[in-house]
């Protein structure tokens, strides 16, 4: 968090006709200045700068809004992003304490790996560079690969050397702890107890989290030797989930937002080629297939993916498996096939950017094409594999959750393969009763039983009401943290203020003395802060209906309303009218007023609630992040256990200092809280 002196300075600092203008050329015409709006396609300059006012607007596209605003929405940051852009822009000290080394070891391991990260990539970037040394191998392996000085600084590539030592030895000189470095998983430490390192001979791939910070790393042999592993990954960590990472997608989300679509390829050389090529909205999946996390940190920025795999056989597969995922994440998915001998790394270096865009606008394919070309090859004629092709295609219709989009998609598989749309709805029917009932099972499996792990259809429609919830939270006593329930009344009241107050200003206190209801300057809305408090620990939503709403809340395109009452009434229509029934019945219950939950008891019966907001909002978001902290020490304490009575000391100790850390922050945010009341 940024404490609030530190707001004002910046706020204080910025000219918004110079933020601009690092991006617009902006010419002065009277108090105002005028300019070409980024946000559209501009011919005649549209946007006009008040340096009076502080603000900009639009007068073709409407967009408007604060020099803050205009860096989120340009640079697509959340506000603390874009306070410690405009910081770094303004020369102002961000006062986040850091840096003593007792100060690292008691903060956050998620912040202490992140750091440990940082401190390799430009260890590698570093060697990599050095002519020195005799480690220009790696940039010659580079050069030979065709990418640019510019592309290798931009990406942060490095290079491990041989050896497999100098990376640990160097870290723990400069005081890095060695936990930490064996955290990370650059570092392995052996049965000895000496150290060395994971990555050594190796050229060197940093994976960057969505707002660029890097949080592992993939290593490529310079040879193509075939006894060994081609590439080695950093394990995953507190800060690399890899089934919610994407290589490229710090570089590519601009892109991805202002394409509105997404190019997807397998691997670190793809993006990096793409790139240079002059494509940037494309992320790699690394060579794993597609997951549920994955999608919808793409689904923030656009519900089009285009796949473009290999076209070998196994390119193929993985394509398929990407395909129903993508589609039962309610997304539009096309598929593009590169020439057999192809992947998107050599064409890109084979063609310009013009020759690549115009390949895959004509090769795409929807994925019902695609399917059928594919398996009608292998059919001829056989009717047994005939059934099998087409009940496959309607598989995949089936997973799309919106009803309308489907009944296009029947349509299309019913002509073309000659059938009856009849036949199909009910194939159709079946296939969705089918996994719905399915899915309530698995629910309430994973209510008795503790956390299950996220299974890619968690997103399906859970019928298992919220009562169901409610009744369990009551009856459950505190020795039993570990169920999803447990985090799911604070998940719900996180929901109800998005649907309710989710465009409103946060600090309301005075705001209705605001001329027009508009939003106060630079404060951040409900939504925005709830997003940004829980993006700076990385949280999600387990409840599957919960975690809908919330992933669709920021996904859907914005309108540049200024009046906060008429944006929230379009989130209102939007969820009211979902095609999913359990978000539809969320958002009535809280329109009206039906909403059970634990808000009503912190709920101050005269003030009126919109104007608690300030107040009740943070400490929503407190409360749920002490839950599971809580549930963090629950799962750590019976580590220990586990650790003790196998005799592990080592373990042990570990798991009592993640304890200890993880009571320091818990003990930080049960201060914040009761500061808020
Ligand atoms: N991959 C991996 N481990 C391997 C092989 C592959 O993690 N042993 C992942 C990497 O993320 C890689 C992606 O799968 O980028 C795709 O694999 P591949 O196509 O074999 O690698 P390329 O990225 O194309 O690398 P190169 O062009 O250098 O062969
Ligand atoms: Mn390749």
């Amino acid at each position: 968090m940024i404490d609030r002196a530190t707001v004002d300075r910046i706020l204080d600092a910025t000219r918004i006709e110079e933020v601009i203008g690092d991006f617009v050329s902006l010419k002065r015409r009277g108090a105002n200045y005028l300019g070409l709006c980024p946000f559209h396609q501009d011919k005649n300059p549209s946007l006009s700068v008040s340096s009076t006012k502080q603000i900009f607007k639009c007068f073709a596209c409407g967009k408007a809004g604060t020099a803050v605003s205009f860096i989120m929405e340009h640079e697509k940051l959340s506000y603390p992003e874009a306070l410690k852009y405009l910081a770094k822009k303004y020369g102002i000290e961000v006062v986040e304490k850091e840096q003593t080394p007792e100060e690292i070891a008691a903060r956050l391991k998620g912040e202490s790996l992140l750091i440990v990260n940082e401190y390799a990539q430009k260890y590698y970037q570093q060697l990599l560079w050095d002519p020195a040394r005799t480690h220009l191998v790696g940039l010659s392996y580079f050069k030979e690969r065709k990418f640019t000085d510019d592309t290798i600084r931009k990406f942060g590539l490095g290079f491990a050397p041989a050896g497999g030592k100098s990376f640990a030895a160097t870290a723990k000189e400069e005081g890095y702890k060695e936990e930490y470095l064996v955290d990370s998983g650059l570092v392995i430490r052996r049965d000895d107890g000496s150290l060395s390192d994971r990555f050594y001979d190796r050229v060197m791939f940093p994976i960057h989290s969505l707002s660029g910070r890097v949080i592992a790393f993939g290593g490529r042999i310079l040879t193509s030797d075939k006894s060994k592993a081609k590439y080695i990954n950093s394990p995953e960590t507190e800060v690399y989930v890899k089934n919610r990472s994407l290589y490229g997608i710090y570089f590519a989300k601009t892109a991805i937002a202002n394409k509105d679509c997404c190019l997807l390829v397998e691997g670190y050389t793809d993006v990096i080629s793409m790139h240079q090529a002059g494509i940037e909205n494309v992320v790699a999946s690394s060579g794993t297939s597609l997951t549920v996390g994955q999608i919808s940190l793409i689904k923030r920025f656009t519900d089009k993916i285009i796949v473009i795999y290999d076209g070998d056989a196994a390119g193929i597969k993985a394509s398929i498996r990407g395909i129903d995922m993508i589609l039962q994440q309610g997304m539009k998915v096309e598929v593009v096939l590169l020439p057999p001998e192809d992947d998107p790394d050599s064409f890109a270096k084979a063609h310009d950017r013009e020759e690549i865009e115009e390949f895959i606008a004509t090769n795409k394919c929807d994925f019902i094409t695609f399917k059928t070309n594919l398996l009608l090859k292998e059919i001829d004629n056989d009717p047994i594999r005939k059934a099998q092709l087409i009940n496959d295609i309607i598989e995949s219709v089936s997973m799309i959750p919106d009803q309308i989009e489907r009944n296009v998609y029947v349509g299309q598989v019913a002509s073309r393969f000659d059938i009856k749309e009849d036949a199909v709805f009910q194939k159709i029917r079946q296939l969705r009763s089918r996994r719905s009932s399915l899915e309530q099972s698995r629910s309430r499996m994973s209510q008795s039983d503790g956390p299950v792990p996220p299974s890619p259809s968690d997103y399906e429609p859970l019928s298992a009401g919220y009562e169901e919830n409610a009744a369990k939270e009551s009856v459950e006593t505190a020795p039993q943290p570990l169920t999803d329930a447990f985090l799911a009344v604070n998940e719900k009241e996180i929901v109800y203020y998005l649907l309710k107050f989710g465009e409103y200003p946060l600090h309301t206190d005075d705001s209705l003395l605001y001329e027009g209801r508009n939003k106060p300057a630079d404060v951040p809305t409900v939504a925005e802060y709830i997003r940004s408090s829980l993006e700076e620990d990385d949280l999600q939503f387990e409840n599957p209906v919960y975690r809908k709403i919330y992933d669709e809340y920021f996904a859907r395109p914005r309108e540049n309303d200024t009046d906060f009452e008429i944006a929230q009434g379009k989130i209102i229509r939007y969820f009211s009218t979902h095609p999913d029934q359990n978000v539809s019945a969320t958002m009535m219950d809280v329109i009206c007023d039906n909403y059970p939950i634990t808000v009503k008891v912190y709920r101050d019966s005269l003030t009126p609630e919109e104007q608690m907001l300030g107040k009740n909002v943070p400490r929503a978001v407190i409360a749920y992040r002490i839950k599971v902290i809580d549930r963090l020490c629950a799962a750590t304490v019976k580590e220990v256990d586990a650790a003790f009575k196998r005799g592990d000391g080592e373990a042990c100790k570990e798991k009592m200092r993640l304890l200890s850390a993880l009571n320091t922050v818990k003990n930080n945010l049960l201060h914040l809280q009761s500061s808020k009341k």
